[in-house]
């Protein structure tokens, strides 16, 4: 008794650490988590409140379907040995009263699940012209594309507040599901087939978003970041993004880095483009303003000095399977640690 009453109090202290050791790391940041029950959009909220409609329908029904069972149990067991209960052959008032009840009960929940579903649907966009992008998923990153595919950037997307963007949704390779949980409900992109859905938010901030359907070994490390601006902010961000990024000076060890990638030898131009650049390659991540962004790799790692090193001294260590790395082992690539840290300086410098 007493060994499980140590090991229990263990459990309990292991998982208070975690717990706190996930609210510092997991949570401590601006960013808005991915949980639908804490809603930042109409859209959201509504999907909430139908949530609770149904779920506190539920709990009363539990309460009263179980409580009356254990009453029964209870009132009416046997309690001699030749006790015997009274024998009923159908009782017509009741078989209409519960499935009556039960009907009428279902009936209100499918009458506010499609109310619901017109309101927040990806089909149903609010009136007034919005903002169209295109939002293409591949194995395990996003591409955003605005300004009809004029601006090309990867894993955050960025949007005024007030402001309908009207999402076109498309897949380079497998099927994916575009998800903000707190802003708006999921929708696959499917390959070859034009899926449509849209994004309203009115509170600036970064929010958590999350491929929603199985799309390989990496699909967990396969999210994004909505970045919900200020109607100036997100216009400054936009022409930033439509402009060639700054040319690094010349004998710079960024200069050195832009040689790295450009060289076809080292192979990046397959498949990575920077605008004013030889790279046009269109299969990765188009790279023009990559210091801008805050996380890379499908937002698995933020982007920093360190992270970008890493990555570029052995990519498949850091997120096994994805693309670039098999690319690189197939045509037998390996930079350098000079070369990774002319890179590294490089892609810090596209602003
Ligand atoms: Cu893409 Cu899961």
């Amino acid at each position: 008794m007493r060994l499980l009453w140590v090991k229990s109090s263990r459990l309990v202290a292991v998982l208070i650490t975690s717990l706190m050791v996930f609210v510092i790391t997991g949570c401590g940041s601006d960013r808005i988590p991915k949980d639908i029950l804490a809603p930042f959009s109409q859209a959201t909220s509504e999907t909430a409140d139908l949530f609770y409609i149904v779920f506190w329908i539920a709990v009363v029904i539990f309460i009263l379907v179980e409580g009356l069972l254990v009453f029964f149990v209870f009132r009416y067991q046997r309690r001699t040995q030749d006790e015997h209960p009274e024998q009923y052959h159908g009782n017509t008032r009741l078989e209409v009263t519960w499935t009556l009840i039960p009907a009428v009960i279902l009936a209100v929940v499918f009458a506010l699940t499609i109310r619901t579903m017109g309101s927040t649907g990806p089909s149903t966009p609010p009136p007034g012209t919005g903002v169209p992008i295109k939002v293409e998923g591949h194995q395990w990153w996003w591409e955003i594309q605005y300004d009809s595919g004029n601006v090309l950037t990867a894993s955050e997307l960025h949007m005024p507040t007030g402001q309908v963007m009207n999402v076109s949704l498309d897949s380079v390779d497998v099927i994916h599901s575009f998800w903000v949980p707190s802003l708006m409900g999921k929708t696959d992109t499917v390959p070859t087939h034009d899926n449509k859905t849209w994004i309203l938010a009115n509170v600036p901030g970064v929010y958590d978003g999350q491929c929603a359907e199985f799309c390989g070994t990496q699909h967990a490390n396969m999210m994004f970041r909505v970045i919900v601006q200020n109607p100036p902010d997100y216009q400054q961000w936009l022409q930033g993004q439509q402009a060639p990024p700054v040319e690094p000076a010349a004998g710079s060890l960024a200069a050195q880095g832009k040689a790295v990638i450009t060289d076809p030898a080292n192979r990046c131009i397959t498949c990575h483009a920077i605008k004013g650049t030889t790279a046009v390659g269109i299969t990765g991540p188009n790279l023009t303003h990559f210091a801008t962004r805050g996380c890379f790799a499908g937002c698995k790692f933020e982007n920093n000095h360190d992270n970008l090193t890493k990555w570029l001294t052995n990519p498949e260590a850091m997120k096994p399977g994805n693309l670039m790395a098999q690319v690189l082992r197939a045509q037998n690539v390996q930079l350098t640690p000079d070369q990774v840290n002319a890179l590294t300086a490089y892609l810090e410098s596209l602003k």
